[in-house]
């Protein structure tokens, strides 16, 4: 309640990305310090956990911060004390980049949304190996992009080496061919730049892993891939044994807002997001029949949004605009709730709920 008055009638006249830094700020120094981190998680770390078990890590429960929120690895800790389970830190770029001009963060109130045209403003691959160097406990994914002047046919080169530079610090991969605000990233989702693209991540992580298992790579789709389009993904993630697909990123979309802010370019994230997201999932889920983790992400902002988002197929979740509109508390008060809908539908094994409302998934 407090937050949501102080962020209505404070926060929301400083601009965003200000905000955003400041809160970064004030959330590295307390990550610095094993005290502030530990006073941080009194009020604010999840009590109701769900264990769950997939890609071969354990994670206390569903709930991850997604992308774009620790672009550089500076928050890890707090990002833990806030109650999180696992956080996907980048997206990082081989070299350092400003990213887009500013303003470009914009808040949709009206709509519980936000439009980001950021374009991956990065410390690049050696800071965030830097950052990392100090590993906190939970689970750890790492975003992979390029650099926005790298040309499309070289894009490749970008992946593999921030893939090869960050394989130790990292639990996961995600390659990210999906934010709007890269121009021409979204072609990488197409099926022979994908092919070729993930063929050469594949060769990596097997040189990488040496004699061990690869570690987990992911794929992040948009929301705005055509269901054909979304299949070709399935298909080569399954050819070129991608664990998994994290779905989805932003939307160009701009249906139905009523914020003044609507008209600005780059994605839309949070509510308007929610339905969509949800909906490929699902699609997902059929198609694979859970062969491929689903991380679900787009418009959580409460335990029915999470809820949704399993029975449709996920298994883990992410969110980034909730935790903004809703606070600190965000991550306990969802987990609470998903607790007690868990209970109140007999406290099934987590396993089955995943992907338990999709009917005949084909497998
Ligand atoms: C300001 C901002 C920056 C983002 N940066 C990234 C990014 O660097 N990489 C990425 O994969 N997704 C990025 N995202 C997308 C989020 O990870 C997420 O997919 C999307 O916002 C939908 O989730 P939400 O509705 O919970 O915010 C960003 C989102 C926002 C709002």
């Amino acid at each position: 309640m407090l937050y949501r008055s102080l962020y209505r009638h404070w926060f929301s006249r400083v601009d965003a990305e200000r905000i955003h830094n400041v809160t970064l700020a004030g959330l590295a120094l307390v990550s610095k310090s094993a005290l502030l981190t530990r006073l941080l998680a009194l009020p604010f770390s999840v009590r109701d956990t769900l264990p769950i078990e997939t890609l071969g890590l354990r994670f206390a429960h569903p709930l991850g911060m997604a992308a774009g929120f620790d672009k550089n690895g500076i928050v890890l800790g707090a990002v833990g004390a806030l109650g999180f389970s696992f956080i996907e830190v980048g997206t990082v770029t081989p070299q350092p980049q400003a990213g887009n001009p500013k303003p470009r963060l914009f808040r949709l109130p009206e709509d519980a949304a936000f439009i980001n045209r950021m374009g991956f403003p990065s410390m690049g691959m050696a800071a965030l190996q830097r950052n990392l160097r100090l590993r906190p406990s939970l689970p750890i994914g790492i975003s992979l992009g390029k650099n926005k002047d790298t040309p499309l046919t070289d894009a490749q080169r970008d992946y593999n080496a921030v893939l090869t530079r960050l394989y130790p610090y990292g639990d996961f991969f995600v390659v990210n061919i999906s934010s709007p605000n890269t121009p021409d990233l979204r072609k990488l989702q197409t099926r022979a730049f994908l092919a070729e693209l993930l063929s050469s991540l594949r060769e990596t992580l097997q040189h990488l892993a040496g004699d061990a298992a690869p570690k987990p790579l992911l794929v992040k789709i948009a929301p705005d891939l055509s269901l054909n389009a979304i299949d070709d993904v399935v298909d080569l993630a399954l050819t070129y044994g991608v664990r998994g697909l994290i779905a989805t990123n932003t939307t160009n979309d701009r249906e139905g807002l009523s914020s003044p802010s609507r008209a600005e370019t780059g994605g839309l994230s949070g509510r308007p997001l929610r339905e969509h997201s949800t909906a490929i999932i699902r699609h997902i889920y059929r198609q694979t029949g859970g062969s491929l983790t689903i991380i679900g992400v787009g418009g959580i902002f409460s335990a029915d949004d999470a809820w949704d988002k399993i029975t449709a197929g996920a298994s883990l979740l992410q969110a980034y605009t909730g935790f903004i509109y809703e606070g600190p508390s965000f991550a306990r008060r969802l987990m609470q709730g998903l607790h007690r809908r868990w209970l109140a539908v007999g406290a099934p094994a987590w396993s089955t709920l995943i992907g338990s409302e999709v009917e005949e998934p084909v497998r």
